[in-house]
C-alpha cells in the first residue's frame, strides 16, 4: 500500500493494543441495544434484507408528508432512496417537537465565548427558523437556490441551516476559519445567491473579522445578490448599500409563520466542501431523506439517546460533524443540543468541564486532538468540575491513540462511561463504524464494528478481501441512505474518486485492518489527504497555494507525525532562481498559505531544498518526503528515484 503511515504516530501502538472494555452492566441494562447478540442479529437482518431494514427505520424515524413507494434504486454509483416520498427536514427537526411535551424543552443551549448564554426551546426555535426562512424568502430565495453561510458558532448558524431546509434551499456552510479566497472559491463553485455572515465571531478572546473576509470574497462572486449580516461583536463594519442588510432589521418585521416546503426525498439538503487529493475542494452533496435518516438513526443508537439527555458535540457546524451531530441528528431526535462558540482553552483550560457542570451534560462528543490537548494541560482542569452527569463519551475525526482513550475513559468518564470511537466521513453523512455503547465491547484505538445496515470490507488493490489481521483498503460494499449522491457539478470526479478503485463499491480513502473478532482498526488516509487536528486538508491544495507565491518554483507537502495534532503540515519548497532561502521568506510563505486557505492550513515546517525527489517519469516521491519529515529511514524501494543525491541532501538538511 502506498502510505500506511498516514494516520500519524499512533499507528504502532494501535496495532499492539489488546485491552477490552465490556459495556458497563448498569449502562447495558438501560440501553436500547443491550447485548452483542442483539447487535449481531440486527446486523445480520440488515445484511439479509437491507431494503426492509432501512424502509422500516425510515417510517419509524421520519415524519413524511407523502409516504415513499420505493426504498432504493441502485444503479452504481448512483443511489436513490425513498422514492416517491416527500418530507421537510426542518419540520422533522423542529416543528414536530414544537408542539406537545417537548415544546418548552431546550432544543439548543448555547454558550458564547465571552460568557453570554442562551437557551432556545423547540417552540422558540420554530419561530426563529420560520422568521429567518421568511427573511430569505424576502430576499428572493426559492427552493433550489444555494445559500452560503459563513458564520461564528452562534445559534443563528443552526437557525439559518434549518431556515434553508425549510425553504428547500441547499445551504453550504463555510467554516469561519477559512480565508476570503477559500470562501470565494466555494461560493463560485456552487453559485450561491445569498451569503449570510456576521460582523465577527469570538475565538480565543479575539475577534475573527468575518464581514471583512466576506467582503473580500463577495467582490469576486457575481452570483451573490444579498449579504445578511448578524450583529455578534458590535464591531464597526462597512455595509454595502443595496447589497448588505442586518439580520436583526430583516427579522424584526418577518412573520413567524412560514410553511415548510414539501421536498422530494432526493432533493438536495446541503453541499459541504471538503478536501480531496487534488487542489480543488469537492462539493459533497447530501439529500433530504437519506441524510436525515442516517443522522437520526445513528444519533439515536450510537449515543443511546434518552429523553432527558443533554448532548454536547464540540465540533464546529462548519464541518460535517457539526452538521450531523450538533444540528440535524440531535434535533431530529428531539434532544437538547449544547453549542459552544469558542476555544476550549478560553478563558482557561477548564472551559468544556465548566460547560458540562453548568448544564449537566450527559453525552460528550469530541475529537482525539482535543483529548490530547486536555491531557497535556493536565488533570487539574477537569478535576475542578463536577463531571458526574456524564454517562457516555464519543470521539471522531482521526484514529485515537490508546493513551488518549484511556485518559478520556478515566479522567473524564470516571471509568463509568463507555466510549464510542466513531468512524465516518463527510461523504458518508453519518457514523458508519462504531461501538453501540450498551452492546459492543470497546478496544482503545478501534472503532469496532459496523452499524447495522453498513457493510464495510478491507480489500487489497485488486478488490479481494485481505485476511483478518492484515492491512488493506477500506471500502463499503452496499449503498446506505446518507451516502453522498455526487460532487456538486462534477459527477465524473465523483465516479473517479470513490468508485473507480473498486467498481460498484465505495472506496473510502482510508487504510484499515479487521481483527479476528470483526473489529475495524482505522489506519489513516492512504491518499494525499492530511488529517491535521481532525481537519481534513489536501496536500495539493496547500502546494497550489505555495506555488502561487512568486518566489516558489515547486512545492511538495506531506504529513508529519505530531503528538498533538495527529499530523502536522510539512512543506518542501524549491525557490525560483535569485530568491534567497531566508527565514523571512519562510514566514512570508506561511502567511501566504493562510491568506489563500486559512490558518488551519499553515505549514508547521517549511524546508527549502535544491530539488525534490522524483521518479524518472517526474512524479514527486511523497513517500520518501514523508519519511524525511518524520525523521525515519526509508525502508521502501528507492530504485525509481531519479537522483539519489537529492534524498541524501534532504536528510542532511536542517529542520526549521
Ligand atoms: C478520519 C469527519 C479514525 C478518516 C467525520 C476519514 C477517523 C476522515 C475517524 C474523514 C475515527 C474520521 N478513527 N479515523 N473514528 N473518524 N476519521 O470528512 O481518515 O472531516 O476518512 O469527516 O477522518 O474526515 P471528515
Amino acid at each position: 500500500m502506498a502510505n500506511q503511515s498516514g494516520g500519524g504516530g499512533s499507528i504502532e501502538s494501535v496495532l499492539v493494543e489488546n485491552r477490552v472494555f465490556p459495556p458497563p452492566k448498569e449502562f447495558a441494562s438501560r440501553a436500547q441495544i443491550s447485548s452483542l447478540d442483539q447487535y449481531e442479529q440486527l446486523w445480520d437482518r440488515a445484511r439479509a434484507e437491507p431494503e426492509a431494514f432501512w424502509g422500516e427505520l425510515a417510517n419509524e424515524l421520519i415524519t413524511w408528508i407523502r409516504p415513499f413507494s420505493t426504498v432504493l434504486e441502485w444503479t452504481p454509483p448512483h443511489a436513490k432512496w425513498f422514492l416517491g416520498g416527500t418530507l421537510n427536514v426542518a419540520a422533522n427537526c423542529v416543528d414536530r417537537h414544537a408542539e406537545g411535551p417537548r415544546a418548552d424543552k431546550p432544543a439548543l443551549i448555547w454558550v458564547g465565548e465571552p460568557g453570554d448564554e442562551r437557551t432556545i426551546s423547540y417552540k422558540e426555535l420554530k419561530d426563529e427558523v420560520s422568521k429567518f426562512a421568511n427573511v430569505l424568502k424576502g430576499l428572493g430565495v426559492k427552493k433550489g437556490d444555494v445559500v452560503a453561510l459563513y458564520m461564528p458558532m452562534v445559534p443563528e448558524l443552526a437557525i439559518a441551516c434549518l431556515a434553508c431546509a425549510r425553504l428547500g434551499a441547499p445551504h453550504t456552510v463555510v467554516f469561519g476559519g477559512f480565508s476570503s479566497e477559500a470562501l470565494a472559491g466555494r461560493i463560485q463553485d456552487c453559485s450561491a445567491k445569498v451569503l449570510v455572515t456576521a460582523d465577527g465571531g469570538y475565538r480565543r478572546g479575539k475577534v475573527v473579522p468575518l464581514k471583512a473576509n466576506a467582503d473580500g470574497a463577495v467582490d469576486h462572486c457575481p452570483t451573490i445578490e444579498s449579504v445578511v449580516v448578524l450583529k455578534r461583536t458590535d464591531d464597526d463594519v462597512p455595509m454595502v448599500e443595496g447589497r448588505d442588510r442586518w439580520w436583526h432589521d430583516l427579522a424584526a418585521s418577518a412573520s413567524a409563520d412560514c410553511p415548510a416546503e414539501p421536498m422530494d426525498s432526493e432533493d438536495t439538503l446541503f453541499i459541504l466542501y471538503t478536501s480531496g487529493s487534488t487542489g480543488k475542494p469537492k462539493g459533497i452533496q447530501h439529500t433530504t431523506a437519506g441524510y436525515l435518516l442516517g443522522t437520526a438513526y445513528t444519533t439515536k443508537v450510537v449515543f443511546d439517546l434518552k429523553e432527558d439527555d443533554v448532548y454536547f458535540c464540540t465540533a464546529d457546524i462548519g464541518w460535517i460533524t457539526g452538521h450531523s451531530y450538533l444540528v440535524y441528528g440531535p434535533l431530529a431526535n428531539g434532544v437538547t443540543s449544547v453549542m459552544y462558540e469558542g476555544a476550549p482553552n478560553f478563558p482557561d483550560e477548564a472551559r468544556f468541564w465548566k460547560i458540562i457542570e453548568d448544564h449537566k451534560v450527559t453525552i460528550l462528543y469530541t475529537a482525539p486532538t482535543a483529548i490530547r490537548a486536555f491531557m497535556k494541560w493536565g488533570k487539574q482542569f477537569p478535576k475542578r468540575h463536577d463531571l458526574s452527569s456524564l454517562r457516555l463519551l464519543g470521539t471522531v475525526g482521526e484514529p485515537i491513540n490508546p493513551e488518549a482513550w484511556i485518559w478520556y475513559n478515566e479522567v473524564i468518564g470516571g471509568g463509568r462511561c463507555p466510549i464510542v470511537d466513531t468512524w465516518w466521513q463527510t461523504e458518508t453523512g453519518a457514523i458508519m463504524i462504531s461501538p453501540l455503547p450498551g452492546a459492543t465491547p470497546t478496544r482503545p484505538g478501534s472503532a469496532t464494528r459496523p452499524l447495522p445496515g453498513i457493510v464495510p470490507e478491507v480489500l487489497d488493490h485488486d478488490g479481494n478481501p485481505v485476511p483478518d489481521g492484515h492491512g488493506g483498503l477500506l471500502a463499503i460494499t452496499q449503498p446506505w441512505p446518507s451516502m453522498l449522491r455526487t460532487l456538486w457539478g462534477d459527477d465524473d470526479r465523483y465516479r473517479q474518486t470513490y468508485w473507480s478503485m473498486f467498481p460498484g463499491r465505495y472506496f473510502t480513502g482510508d487504510g484499515a485492518r479487521k481483527d479476528a473478532d470483526g473489529n475495524f482498526w482505522i489506519m489513516g488516509r492512504v491518499d494525499d489527504v492530511l488529517n491535521v487536528s481532525g481537519h481534513r486538508l489536501s496536500t495539493m491544495e496547500i502546494e497550489s497555494a505555495l506555488v502561487s507565491h512568486p518566489a516558489v518554483a515547486e512545492a511538495a507537502v506531506v504529513g508529519k507525525p505530531d503528538d498533538l495534532k495527529g499530523q502536522a503540515v510539512a512543506a518542501f519548497v524549491t525557490l525560483e532562481s535569485g530568491q534567497d532561502p531566508t527565514d523571512a521568506l519562510k514566514k512570508a510563505l506561511a502567511a501566504h498559505v493562510v491568506k489563500e486557505i486559512g490558518a488551519l492550513a499553515r505549514p508547521d515546517v517549511i524546508r527549502f531544498t535544491e530539488s525534490l525527489p522524483k521518479t524518472r517519469s517526474g512524479k514527486i516521491m511523497r513517500r520518501l518526503l514523508r519519511d524525511v519529515a518524520a525523521g525515519v529511514e526509508s525502508t521502501g524501494d528507492t530504485t525509481t528515484l531519479e537522483d539519489l543525491s537529492v534524498l541524501a541532501q534532504l536528510r542532511q538538511g536542517d529542520e526549521g
